[in-house]
């Protein structure tokens, strides 16, 4: 079992002093641990999934079991680098560079002057796409934005923490932008990996599926048959196959073309390779935070990334059985994977099998009309960031959890300053259903990375 910190609950007055308000969650290692987070946009969602996986990074490695950490990017926020460059120039305006090096850290005020004077300089727009995860670049913002109910305190203070940033590997597929550039958006211990996917690792099906096969084909169940029953995973080599299949009396068969047009298109779509040393899947670490990029920085239809989640799902199952380490996906926006088959297919392997092989999902979506119940029965616990997005939102959730109508109470705004008050007040904030059981307001962690 490990505990991760969650946050700050309400005084509970069996504990110590210092101890009264701090809440944690018990990851278990022999069960699933899914947690969905449910809220409207803005309320920070995905902010709080970053301290999670803080969290999770560093508790399971200060228990000697590094786990596995795959995150599910799907935007960027051009807010962050803006607000990055409005607190530099701000606070070098009041504070002294002494105090400025004490307030944020030394080496992480310098960084940020590095930052902001090449975002300034930035004439051919390089810059200035940080990614929702941008997790090895550290958190000034929490610790310059004050709370709203303590002005003595900030967001980061209020939870004991300072900026930090952590280590991450980010894989971009078939990169819109110099993959250099992405890595300097997204702070110093993030390094960016142009990703392929290496033959060997490519199952026929996901062939078919991208080349639109029909099943019953000729060419498919050839292709089949070459490719995964003989496990010739090399076009040329496939080619000369197919083609001694052939009975050439008027030049190539409509069979072959085909084969030769899928192979074609293998070599020279830069999404994949022939050198399995180029495998992305290869390249997944537990030394490391992996982030799989389907933000704007990497060129993929949605099917795409539904069938390279797929596959890393697969890949982390193999691993998950050879190397007995646990596993954790962490995939924002998840309703984005629901449409697809393949997709759904990733998700609902995760909330099945992951029981017995401590994988886990912790996922995010404002939500819950388009979600499958499989997903909200399946998660151990729910968290709710600010208020959810609609009202039978609210119904779904009183079925799922007993103490919920007893809890949950969302206050409405009397005004529009009322409003805009209280949505401030409501960020970060909200309720957490511990194993759909027990049911408390919470403070959310911060996280410590932007
Ligand atoms: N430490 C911080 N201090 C102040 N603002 C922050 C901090 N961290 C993030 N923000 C800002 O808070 C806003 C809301 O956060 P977040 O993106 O996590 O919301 P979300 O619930 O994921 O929203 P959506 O559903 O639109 O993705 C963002 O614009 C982000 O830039
Ligand atoms: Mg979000």
């Amino acid at each position: 079992m490990v505990l991760i910190n969650l946050g700050i609950g309400r005084a509970d007055s069996t504990k110590k002093h210092g101890e009264r308000t701090k809440r944690t969650l018990d990851l278990k290692n022999d069960e699933a641990n899914h947690i969905t987070l449910l809220g409207k946009s803005g309320y920070g969602k995905t902010t709080i999934m970053r301290g999670m996986i803080e969290e999770i990074y560093s508790s399971y490695s200060d228990a000697g079991i590094p786990p596995i950490i795959i995150v599910i990017e799907r935007k960027v926020d051009t807010s962050k680098p803006k607000k990055v460059i409005e607190i530099y120039h701000e606070e070098s305006e009041k504070l002294s560079s002494a105090q400025l090096s004490r307030k944020y850290g030394e080496g992480i005020w310098n960084y940020i002057e590095h930052y902001v004077n090449e975002l300034e300089n930035d004439k051919e727009l390089k810059y200035g796409l940080m990614g929702d995860f941008s997790i090895g670049f550290p958190n000034i913002l929490g610790k310059y934005t004050k709370m709203e109910s303590d002005e003595y305190k900030s967001l980061l203070g209020r939870h004991g923490l300072s900026p930090a940033a952590y280590p991450a590997r980010r894989f971009v597929f078939r990169p819109r932008r110099n993959i250099k550039d992405i890595a300097f958006d997204n702070g110093p211990l993030t390094e960016t990996v142009d990703s392929k996917l290496a033959y060997p690792d490519i199952p026929f099906e996901i062939i078919a599926d991208m080349n639109n096969f029909s099943e019953t084909a000729r060419y498919s169940a050839i292709l089949k048959n070459i490719w995964d029953i003989q496990k010739i995973r090399e076009p040329g080599e496939v080619l000369n196959i197919a083609a001694s299949y052939e009975t050439f009396n008027s030049g190539p068969s409509q069979t072959y073309l085909r084969i030769e047009e899928t192979m074609n298109r293998l070599r020279s779509d830069s999404l994949f390779s022939g050198d399995s040393k180029h495998s992305f899947l290869k390249q997944i670490t537990n030394k490391k935070i992996n982030i799989l990029d389907f933000s704007q920085n990497s060129e993929l239809d949605s099917f795409e990334e539904c069938l390279i989640f797929k596959l890393v799902v697969q890949h982390a199952i193999n691993v998950a059985i050879k190397y007995r380490i646990p596993v954790f996906f962490v995939a924002d926006e998840v309703q984005n994977f629901m449409r697809d088959p393949a997709g759904k297919w990733a998700i609902d392997k995760i909330l099945r099998e992951g029981r017995s092989l401590c994988i886990n999902l912790i996922c995010a979506t404002q939500y819950t009309d388009n979600l499958p119940k499989d997903v909200l029965i399946g998660s151990s616990h729910i968290g709710i960031m600010g208020k959810l997005a609609s009202n039978t939102d609210t119904k779904t959730l009183e079925k799922l959890i007993p103490d919920f109508k007893d809890v949950v109470d969302f206050d409405e705004p009397g005004s529009l300053s009322e409003y805009e008050s209280l949505k401030r007040k409501l960020r970060f904030r909200g309720y957490f259903s511990y194993n759909k059981d027990y049911t408390e307001h919470i403070e959310y962690r911060q996280p410590q990375s932007l």
